[in-house]
Parts: C-alpha cells; sequence; structure tokens
C-alpha cells in the first residue's frame, strides 16, 4: 500500500479499532475458552479487545498462523492483518549456540547466517518478527540474561547487534525467508544493581551514552523494524514511559522510526514501580512516550478509549501509533500477502534440514573456548581410552533457555556423536550424578528441573562413574549449569558449579587425575575448583542442537577450538561486576609483587578475573612480536599503522585472534585502561609466520569528551596488540591538534 492508502485507512478506523492495533495479546488468548481464563480474566482484556489486537506473541505454525489470520481478517471491520511476533533468540528449531557463545566466536558473520537460517525456519512457521537481537551490555555474571548477550565489550556488541539483524531481515522485509527484528531491551537492561533482574540501573550519563547505547544504535543503524522498551529504570524513570529516553535519544538522536513495544507487561509494571499512580496513568504515560504495542499489559486497551474520550490524551499520539504499526504491515508486505512465508510444505522440507544442522553445529564448534591444556592433554588420542562422565555426557538438554521451539529430542548428545563419528575410537559413558542437587528445584516456561532418582540410583550412577574413571586412561567430566538456571529471572548470588557435580569432579579426579572438563553453561562460572583439579578446560556453554557433534570433532581434533572469551570469567562472585575496560583509578594495583597496602585491590582476592576478555587457548602456540609502528605521531586526517609479527611455533596447523586494543593516556574525563578496537584472525602452518597490521584512524579514538561532544582529543595512545585483553606488548603514538 502507499502511505497515503495507509493514512486513508487510519482515518477511516474506528477509536475502538485504532486503539485495538496497538495491543498484542498472547496465543492463549486466542483460545476459544480464553476468555473466561487466565491472563484475559486478570487483565480485564474482552473478547473484543481480542477481536481488534493488532499483533500477537507466541503463535507458531504455517497451518495455524493462516488459520488464525485467514479468521481476524474476516472479521476485523477494515480487514486489517495481524502481526506474529515470537522470541527466536538462538535458533528457530534448530538451535545454535546461546548468543553469549556466538559472541565467543568472535564471527558477527557467523552469528549472521545463523540468523538468516532461523528466518527461514521462523518464516515458513508463518512468523513476521523476532524480539532478536538482545543487545544489552553485561558486565555481571550473576545476571541470568548475561547468556542472551553477546558480552562485555561494547564495539563487538555493536558487530554483532548488525550482522544479526541483518541476517534476519535481509533486503526486502515483505521477503518469504525474512523476519522483522527487534532489538532489545532499551535500555541499560545488562546493568541491575546486585546483578538481580528487572532490578535498578543506576549510570551516569556519559557511561550510559559512551558504554550502553553504542550497539542498540548499530542495530537501529542497521535497520531493525523495532525497539524493545526494557523492565527497569532510567535516571530513575521506567523507560517504558521514560519520554526522554524514548522520544528524544532513541527517536531523536538515535534516528529509530520504527515500532517500540514494550516489554512483556512493563507498561502496567509502572505502578508497581512508584511512578505511574494507577493503570490509567501508566497507559498515558506510556502513549506520550511513544510506546506504540503494549504487550500483554492490557492498559492499552482497558484504559486509552476513556482517556481519549474525557481528552486527557490525544488522539494524535494514538494515530502516530497506529500508523507507525500499519507502516510495519506494510513493510512486512501483509495487506498484499497477510500469509506472507507461511508455508506448511516449505517449513517441514527447512526446518531441521541437514544444511541447518551444519550451519548449527559450525557455530557451536566456532563458539567453544580452551581455556585451559596442560600438556596438550586435548586433543585426545584414538589409541586412548577415555571415560566420558557428567550429567552431559549423554543429555539432550544443551539448548539455553530461550529456546522456546528447540525440541531435546532433536539434539545429539555427546554420547550420541561419539557413536557414530568416533566409531573406532576407546569411549566409555557414564553420567555419574544429576545436573543439580536434590534439594534444588526449579521451575520456567512450564518445565520442571525435577530429575527423581531414588538414593540407590544415584548410590549405582555415582559407582559406575567412578569405576569407568578407574579403567580408563583419561576422563572427560562433562559438567554445567542446568538451562533453568539461565535466562530471564535466574539471578545467582553463586556462581559455582551444583554442590553434586564438584564433588564428582573432586571424587573422579581422585580416582584419575588425566582429566579434562567440558562445562556446559549459560554465564561466567567461578572456576577456581575446575581450574585446580583438572588437566584441561574447554567452554562450550549451550551449544545447541548439534553440540554434540561439534564437540566430539573438537575433542578428537577434527577440528580446533578458536573461541575467545566474550565475557570475564571472575575469579570469585566477589569480584563482580568485573569487565577488562575498567578504569585505572589513581591507586591502580599492578599484581602481588606490588606490597603498598593504600591500592585499590582485594585483601583477600586479586584484581584479575580467572579468565579474561578475549582469552583462548589453541591446539598449537602462536608468538607476537613487539608492536611496530610505521609512525609515531598522526594528525586527525591521518592514520597510523600498526604491526605484529605472528609465528606458529607448533607443530600442528593452527589459529589465533590477534586483537587491537587502545588507551587513551590522558583525557578530560578518565579512560578505559584499553578498549577493542578490531581483530584478525590468522591460521598458520607450523613455523610459519605473518604480519598482522591494523589501521588506527582519528575516529577510533573518539569518545563523550568532558564537555560532552562526542570527539577526539590531542595526546598520547597506547596500541596494544596480542592474545587477549592482558596483552601487554605495546607502542605509544602521539595524536597531533
Ligand atoms: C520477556 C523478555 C523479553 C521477551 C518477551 C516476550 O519478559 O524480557 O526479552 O522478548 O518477554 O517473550
Amino acid at each position: 500500500m502507499q502511505h497515503t492508502e495507509l493514512e486513508a485507512l487510519l482515518h477511516d478506523m474506528s477509536l475502538n479499532e485504532k486503539i485495538g492495533q496497538l495491543f498484542q495479546i498472547s496465543g492463549q488468548l486466542l483460545a476459544e475458552d480464553s476468555a473466561a481464563m487466565g491472563p484475559m480474566q486478570d487483565m480485564g482484556v474482552t473478547r473484543e479487545d481480542i477481536s481488534l489486537a493488532g499483533t500477537v506473541l507466541g503463535v507458531y505454525g504455517a497451518e495455524k498462523i493462516k488459520k488464525i489470520q485467514k479468521e481476524y481478517m474476516e472479521h476485523h471491520p477494515h480487514h486489517i492483518p495481524l502481526i506474529f511476533m515470537l522470541d527466536v533468540i538462538n535458533g528457530y528449531r534448530t538451535v545454535y549456540p546461546i548468543p553469549l557463545a556466538q559472541g565467543a566466536s568472535f564471527r558477527p558473520e557467523l552469528s549472521g547466517a545463523c540468523a538468516k537460517m532461523a528466518a527461514r525456519e521462523a518464516a515458513a512457521a508463518g512468523l513476521h518478527v523476532t524480539f532478536s537481537p538482545m543487545t544489552d551490555l553485561v558486565r555481571d555474571a550473576r545476571w541470568g540474561r548475561v547468556m542472551e548477550s553477546t558480552g562485555e565489550d561494547v564495539w563487538l556488541n555493536g558487530r554483532f547487534a548488525e550482522a544479526m539483524t541483518r541476517g534476519y531481515q535481509g533486503d526486502d522485509l515483505a521477503g518469504d525467508e525474512t523476519l522483522a527484528a527487534c532489538v532489545k531491551h532499551f535500555a541499560g537492561y545488562g546493568a541491575p544493581d546486585g546483578g538481580r533482574d528487572y532490578n535498578t540501573v543506576q549510570l551516569t550519563e556519559r557511561t550510559f551514552r559512551e558504554y550502553y547505547l553504542p550497539a542498540y544504535q548499530a542495530a537501529v543503524d542497521a535497520g531493525a523494524a523495532l525497539v524493545m522498551t526494557s523492565f527497569n529504570t532510567v535516571n530513575d524513570i521506567p523507560a517504558t514511559v521514560n519520554k526522554t529516553l524514548m522520544r528524544d535519544i532513541l527517536r531523536g538522536e538515535m534516528g529509530f522510526d520504527g515500532v517500540l513495544i514494550s516489554d512483556f507487561g512493563a507498561i502496567g509494571e509502572t505502578v508497581a514501580h512508584g511512578l505511574s499512580s494507577d493503570r490509567a496513568d501508566a497507559a498515558r504515560r506510556a502513549l506520550e512516550a511513544g510506546v506504540d504495542i503494549d504487550m500483554m499489559s492490557g492498559v492499552y486497551p482497558e484504559k486509552l478509549e476513556h482517556l481519549i474520550r474525557e481528552g486527557s490524551v490525544k488522539e494524535e499520539l494514538l494515530d502516530e501509533a497506529v500508523l507507525r504499526i500499519l507502516e510495519l504491515k506494510n513493510k512486512l508486505g501483509l495487506f498484499e500477502n497477510p500469509f506472507k512465508g507461511a508455508d506448511a510444505e516449505k517449513e517441514n522440507r527447512v526446518i531441521l534440514c541437514g544444511e541447518n544442522r551444519a550451519l548449527a553445529q559450525e557455530a557451536a564448534e566456532r563458539s567453544f573456548v580452551l581455556l585451559k591444556n596442560d600438556g596438550d592433554f586435548l586433543p585426545l588420542k584414538r589409541q586412548e581410552t577415555v571415560a566420558f562422565i557428567g550429567p552431559y555426557a549423554d543429555r539432550k538438554q544443551m539448548l539455553g533457555g530461550w529456546s522456546f521451539l528447540g525440541d531435546p529430542a532433536d539434539t545429539v548428545t555427546v554420547k550420541e556423536a561419539a557413536e557414530t563419528l568416533a566409531a573406532g575410537w576407546n569411549f566409555t559413558f557414564a553420567k555419574g550424578c544429576p545436573v543439580l542437587d536434590p534439594e534444588t528445584r526449579l521451575v520456567g516456561f512450564g518445565k520442571d528441573s525435577q530429575e527423581s532418582y531414588t538414593e540407590q540410583e544415584r548410590e549405582a550412577m555415582w559407582k559406575e562413574a567412578c569405576e569407568t574413571a578407574r579403567q580408563a586412561d583419561k576422563v572427560v567430566l562433562l559438567l554445567g549449569e542446568h538451562y533453568l538456571q539461565t535466562g530471564e529471572a535466574t539471578s545467582r548470588g553463586v556462581l559455582e558449579l551444583p554442590e553434586v557435580q564438584q564433588k564428582l569432579l573432586k571424587e573422579i579426579t581422585s580416582i584419575n587425575p588425566k582429566t579434562a572438563v567440558v562445562l556446559f553453561n549459560g554465564r561466567p562460572l567461578d572456576l577456581r575448583l575446575v581450574r585446580d583439579n583438572a588437566c584441561a578446560i574447554l567452554e562450550a556453554w549451550m551449544p545447541g542442537t548439534e553440540g554434540g557433534p561439534a564437540l566430539i570433532r573438537t575433542l578428537t581434533g577434527a577440528c580446533e577450538p578458536t573461541g575467545r572469551l566474550p565475557m570475564s570469567f571472575p575469579y570469585c562472585v566477589g569480584q563482580v561486576p568485573v569487565h577488562y575496560d575498567e578504569f585505572p583509578t589513581g591507586r591502580p594495583y599492578s599484581g602481588a609483587e606490588d606490597t603498598n597496602r593504600f591500592l585499590s585491590k582485594y585483601l583477600d582476592i586479586p584484581n584479575k578475573p580467572l579468565y579474561p576478555f578475549g582469552y583462548g587457548l589453541g591446539y598449537t602456540t602462536f608468538s607476537v612480536s613487539e608492536v611496530r609502528l610505521d609512525r609515531e605521531e598522526m594528525t586527525r586526517e591521518g592514520t597510523i599503522t600498526a604491526s605484529v609479527t605472528v609465528k606458529n611455533t607448533c607443530s600442528r596447523t593452527g589459529t589465533d585472534v590477534i586483537q587491537l586494543y587502545l588507551h587513551d593516556v590522558a583525557a578530560s574525563v578518565v579512560r578505559p585502561v584499553k578498549q577493542l578496537k578490531g581483530y584478525q584472525r590468522v591460521t598458520l602452518e607450523p613455523g610459519e609466520e605473518k604480519e598482522v597490521s591494523f589501521e588506527i584512524r582519528e575516529e577510533m579514538l573518539r569518545f563523550y569528551t568532558a564537555d560532552g561532544s562526542w570527539d577526539s582529543e590531542p595526546g598520547s595512545f597506547e596500541v596494544m596488540i596480542g592474545e587477549s585483553s592482558e596483552t601487554e606488548n605495546k607502542k605509544v603514538f602521539v595524536l597531533k591538534k
């Protein structure tokens, strides 16, 4: 439709029709009997509200969606099509690694390809919008939603945000294989006090703008069609009713002109925040802030009609929101083809097809991070007898907490993969123990963590594991979090593995010290016990449907782990939030050799994380030469080329990720000790060496200066190039006036 036709449609709609477009209902409300029970009743929503709703959350399946769409449009006074939305976070049915694991790949382009694959499956199933990418900057592993982010680095998150957005949306939102992207959660949701989900966020204006906004901006610049509000406050005003944030910053400064949707129930929750005096006040404030769609709080359908008829809310605000929603439907091509890509035959053909599984496996392989490998423990050797022990040795649920449609039954477990990919190897398997301690019970999204084993069964499991370990040359322990321990509303005050798994680790390593640990988790954990007892540690995150084959290929050396940590693993929970790009402070502490008491340090733990951002080993070793600069001064218009020579010092071909960090030595505000500004992956044959060069440009030196402008300042800068954020391989250059 032309824009003028949309405006004509808008003006022909009744007030209730217009208000209906702003209401998102969940699929359960579409059930015949939903009028009488559950959220409908709680929300005070009528059947008429449902019949006029503009969008739907959580319905999927080509035939079902086509049926609903057809019936809805027939009954709708202007036959306006619905938009169907769902959280397709790390895959639709073919599940690839959680976003934090994708961040570890340092391959945004791979995440883009995965997003495109997910869109192809979801669009065939009739969906139009995904609530992804989540681009919240995260620095606190206590917050369970770190698993949905790509990590602690501002610049890297922006690269992933734009790649995912483009992957979902492709070149044509009306296409049969694309999804509209919804970047979330705007804004600053990843920094709750105490790492406790939904808690208050306290950020200075500068920190907010320099660290928390850029990744959202990258997604907006990549064309994200929607933005989702966050549950938290920004400057002590809930984001969802924060007019300055949404109209002045998001729409004004950042140039977002798409649809703004609230998070689940978030408009209504502004009453609980103590901001809105009641639901009517919440409705008014949200509309004035420019929130177009009310996701499941029911406040808009319940309150807007009266507010507009009594004149306390301008109908122009409603019209503006309706027009943005109609424009989104138009961009999706729904007026011409309300069924878009919904196609049951195609749905069956593309979902879990070999090509998609292969991509999911590649994404998993690229996400693994080797944290320790004493004595080249890994890769395993064919002649070794290896016992795979632990709750993840043969576990289907490796999909993470946001894979709504992922079916664990589709997953290839580590044991199943070994039987096909390593048939000639001497592998044995034993579970050893459940994931969780007996007294721990977690529920979420209709699932329950209860693994009901009798005491006898637990003992038998344990004994079998111990005997299996005793008989083997080496052990691979497969441990981790329960998937209900990570994701939304899963904040943890203790970052260790479940007690029962810690006991298994100690018992097994006391029986057979030649033990490696593979970890399945959705957040950085306190790995001191693992580090002290294991010869090797491989971080596997929640690797998805093809996690098993990816792991067997990696453990047997068919492929090399090349991931690098996207988020620091703290020494212990007392360190968090911990991140590499901290400020120096006036009393910097360089480490244990610095015995001065009055420094910025702890009495009982180190300042450095156990494993830092950017860190990861491979199956080979490399040397990196000193940094070389082609000049020592640059002007604003100039550039400097910084280079190192990288050499494979091992007898096996390998890959390294060479990282470029910059530090503004003195500026009008304090600057981080270093910031990632680029990286290059190099694959070298044994003995081969290669020059790796980075071009440094003035715009890489910009920040929010003391007067609030986004600019660089003349002075000295340190260039650091190395294999992780802990590199001190540096040279200095000067930016001249
Ligand atoms: C949840 C999450 C959000 C998600 C939405 C719809 O509460 O905060 O990330 O997209 O509801 O499921």
